[in-house]
């Protein structure tokens, strides 16, 4: 059995993952109410509250599985890229558990954990696979070619997708992280009454930031009624265009690299419009996109694990690694 920890930004996660790959366990507190006054999330009221979280957290999946200590057989926790401060929280308590109980530690990429929500039931992917890892930190084509292993064929030169929706909520007083609430109000809306820009680059990277420019650009000249009228298109038409660009951009590598299966993951991975234009993809199931634990939980079964003492002086790293 393996507990895994998760902080890397707003979500203090925690979860219990069984020797047959079942999940047992998967809990997430989410701070995202404690951010949204400052609009997006300030590191060190991060770290504060994973501190207090930590514990509650991990005691609450250990009861959720009717797990001991003693069961255990590893640890595994993120140890970047994300917040330095909230990373070494989840590390810290890491180690002091393993430590404790004389047992090995798996430090687990991030990004790779996202990726490895695929592995787990009831999608339960193999590789290889192209995959299209989106979130509020990073937007990645990758080609996977072993569990652990993934060569990046495309990123974003400025915004991830997932900080595009944010920012696109917010000019349209969406609150913060808007993703999902823009994902909801533009249900309502026309995809196609505003053409707003998708970037042409050579290539398989992506660029967002003419994208939120242009959406800043209509809000702002709009008068605060019509602009009420017309949220739900504005919403509508800007989540499309980061849509088209990211299923143009998915299909376009599959072909230069011959993919026989298109998979999805990350935050982004959570939205409507998205699932719909790659619903013959491998999809990560909602509850398994955003940040958590299980994901990382699911990368440790692939990866060596380090024994004790070894791992006392493991650190956090803050930027991407892998690929
Ligand atoms: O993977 P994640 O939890 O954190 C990072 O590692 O960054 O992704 C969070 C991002 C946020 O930007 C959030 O707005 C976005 O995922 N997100 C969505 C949806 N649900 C979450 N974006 C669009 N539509 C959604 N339904
Ligand atoms: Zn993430």
């Amino acid at each position: 059995m393996i507990l895994a920890i998760e902080t890397s930004c707003d979500e203090t996660a925690a979860a219990l993952l069984d020797s047959s790959g079942r999940l047992r366990a998967n809990v997430i507190s989410s701070q995202a109410e404690l951010h949204a006054r400052f609009g997006g999330v300030v590191p060190e009221v991060a770290s504060r509250r994973h501190l207090e979280l930590i514990e509650p957290v991990v005691r609450e999946a250990m009861e959720e599985a009717g797990a001991t200590l003693e069961q255990l057989d590893s640890i595994a926790v993120t140890q970047g890229p994300g917040l330095i401060g909230a990373l070494l929280v989840g590390i810290s308590a890491a180690k002091a558990i393993a430590w404790a109980r004389g047992l090995p530690l798996v430090p687990v990429d991030h990004l790779l954990g996202h990726v490895a929500a695929l592995y787990l039931e009831p999608v339960a992917l193999q590789p290889p696979f192209l995959c299209l890892l989106t979130s509020g930190g990073h937007t990645l084509l990758l080609d996977v070619r072993e569990h652990t292993a993934f060569q990046l064929l495309g990123t974003t030169l400025d915004d991830a997708a997932g900080e595009a929706f944010d920012k696109g909520a917010r000019l349209l007083g969406l609150g913060y992280p808007g993703g999902a609430a823009l994902d909801r109000l533009a249900r309502e809306g026309d995809p196609g009454a505003y053409r707003f820009p998708v970037a042409r680059l050579d290539g398989l990277d992506f660029s967002f930031s003419g994208l939120k420019t242009a959406l800043f650009y209509e809000v702002r000249d709009l008068e605060p009624a019509e602009l009420e009228r017309r949220r739900a298109d504005l919403a509508a038409s800007y989540q499309h265009a980061i849509v088209r660009a990211l299923v143009e951009r998915t299909l376009q590598a599959a072909e230069r690299i011959g993919a026989r299966q298109i998979a999805v993951a990350g935050g982004v991975a959570a939205n409507s419009e998205l699932r719909k234009a790659l619903a013959e993809a491998a999809l990560a199931p909602i509850e398994l996109c955003t940040d958590n634990a299980a994901m990382i939980a699911s990368a440790a079964r692939y990866l060596k694990p380090m024994q004790p003492p070894g791992y006392l002086d493991l650190d956090a790293y803050a930027s991407r690694q892998l690929a």
